[in-house]
């Protein structure tokens, strides 16, 4: 334990875990999603669904990831290796191949995170600019080309390694516990600002009173199904190995609780400032409908709909712009560490690489296919997107479920739970949650998954 590191403490894992589930899917893809499936019952049927849905399987990576110690292909290798499967080779070359592809689509979705986090610094500097009147650096920040997405991806890769190879305590905890509080801070002001604001209760009460009538709609179900995977940092082993740096002495079933509430409250908190926002900037004249009466959503809302609204707002609108786009770069950055996490800690366990040469080595490699993806945008960025979280997510969600239901066994599963958790035998939690990854998990991610293909 001590050569790999681990977290100082509860708050310690708490956080840097909460840092990577809340992210650009919160506070981008969040308010997105609700603006375009009818308010409060998209933000009722994410609740519902991360509970059902998505705790379970942060529980399995969190479980596996504190049983085995390591990084998730070693980890699903040791844990075929104890049970007693009659293929055991077989089990094996599959939990290592599953492994990989963890790592890889980790890898890859850093690959389009990094870029779209770049375009937030820039954003976040483009007030900065006008305010020192130089109206075409501003132009340029705030402009799609080949040589923005490059500096800024730079300058976050940077960010983004400076932190890895720092380590676990020294790096990732202690940025999560610097940035996490300024995040929350950050929201909550704009969110009291925001709603000052004339326009602002129309998008309150789009948000607070939902349209039941929506709840069951098939495509609402799907979004906030595959938005709930994304934002717990699912199905990637981010927090397979964030749980391998949980001490023994601590209750895993209460530390998942605790991160699910942070990164279902901040989202909701993200709803609450751009939705009511939206409707401010209608308020000053923004145009916040499509053609067809949908609200905007997506790239539009965040880079046109929001800098029309603080660009309405004389001087401290620039302020605010300012404050958004950095709250929105923390977010990313306490992300962007735990996917550069993943590959990191396979190099340094399985190959021995010194953790610094690692992160470096990795994050230039990562950088290159970022690279890549810059100079064709258009046919590989949404591309990228598409298989990393609407297919691979979900299916290694799944496969891990099946490792914990299926492979492993149950009783060294329950030795691991009951490290820290006493009267784990008793517990509601033992008593639902084996049989619900075994099976339940399973189906509902295969019918969504079915869903979402055809
Ligand atoms: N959960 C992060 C977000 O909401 C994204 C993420 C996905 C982070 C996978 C790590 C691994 O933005």
């Amino acid at each position: 334990m001590d050569t790999r590191g681990g977290f100082s403490s509860r708050l310690g894992f708490i956080l840097a875990a909460a840092g990577s589930a809340v992210g650009l899917g919160n506070i981008w893809g969040f308010p997105t999603q609700v603006a375009s499936n009818g308010g409060g019952a998209f933000v009722l049927v994410y609740i519902f669904l991360t509970f059902l849905l998505a705790y379970p399987v942060l529980m399995a990576e969190l479980i596996i990831g504190r049983s085995a110690q390591s990084n998730i292909v070693t980890a699903l290798e040791k844990i075929s290796d104890s049970q007693t499967s009659f293929y055991p080779t077989f089990t094996k070359k599959i939990s290592r191949g599953v492994g990989f592809w963890g790592v890889l689509t980790a890898s890859l979705i850093l690959s389009f995170y990094a870029i779209v986090a770049g375009w937030m610094i820039a954003f976040a500097l483009a007030p900065i600019a006008n305010l020192l009147n130089m109206p075409y650096l501003a132009d340029w920040l705030t402009s799609f080309s080949v040589s923005r997405n490059l500096l800024f991806c730079i300058l976050f890769y940077l960010l983004t390694i400076s932190i890895v190879q720092k380590g676990v305590r020294a790096g990732i905890e202690r940025w999560s516990r610097r940035l996490m509080p300024i995040l929350l801070l950050m929201i909550i002001v704009l969110i009291a600002y925001v709603a000052t604001l004339e326009g602002a209760m129309a998008g309150w009460s789009l948000y607070l009173k939902p349209d039941f009538s929506r709840v069951f709609a098939p495509e609402l179900l799907i979004s906030a199904m595959g938005q709930a995977f994304f934002s717990l940092s699912l199905g990637v082993g981010t927090m397979l190995i964030y749980g391998s740096y949980i001490s023994k002495k601590e209750n895993l079933p209460v530390l998942g609780v605790a991160v699910t509430f942070v990164d279902i409250g901040i989202a909701i908190l993200a709803g609450l400032l751009i939705i009511p926002a939206m409707f401010v900037a209608e308020h000053n004249g923004v145009e916040i409908y499509t053609k067809t009466g949908q609200l905007l959503s997506e790239d539009t809302l965040l880079f046109s709909v929001l800098p029309a609204l603080f660009s309405s707002m004389d001087l401290i609108g620039y302020f605010v712009a300012i404050i958004f786009f950095m709250l929105m770069t923390i977010a990313a950055l306490t992300s962007s560490i735990s996917m550069l996490e993943v590959p990191v800690a396979l190099a340094v366990e399985r190959h021995n690489t010194a953790r610094k040469k690692a992160t470096w080595i990795i994050g230039l490699i990562i950088f290159i296919v970022s690279i890549c993806i810059i100079y064709n945008f258009g046919a590989l960025f949404g591309l990228i997107i598409t298989i990393t979280t609407k297919y691979s997510e979900p299916l290694i969600g799944l496969l891990l479920c099946v490792f914990v239901g299926w492979v492993w066994r149950r009783d060294l599963l329950l030795k691991e739970l009951k490290q820290g958790f006493n009267h784990a035998e008793t517990s509601i939690f033992w008593l639902i949650w084996p049989f619900y990854v075994r099976f339940i998990c399973p189906l509902i991610i295969t019918v969504v998954f079915y869903n979402s293909i055809m």
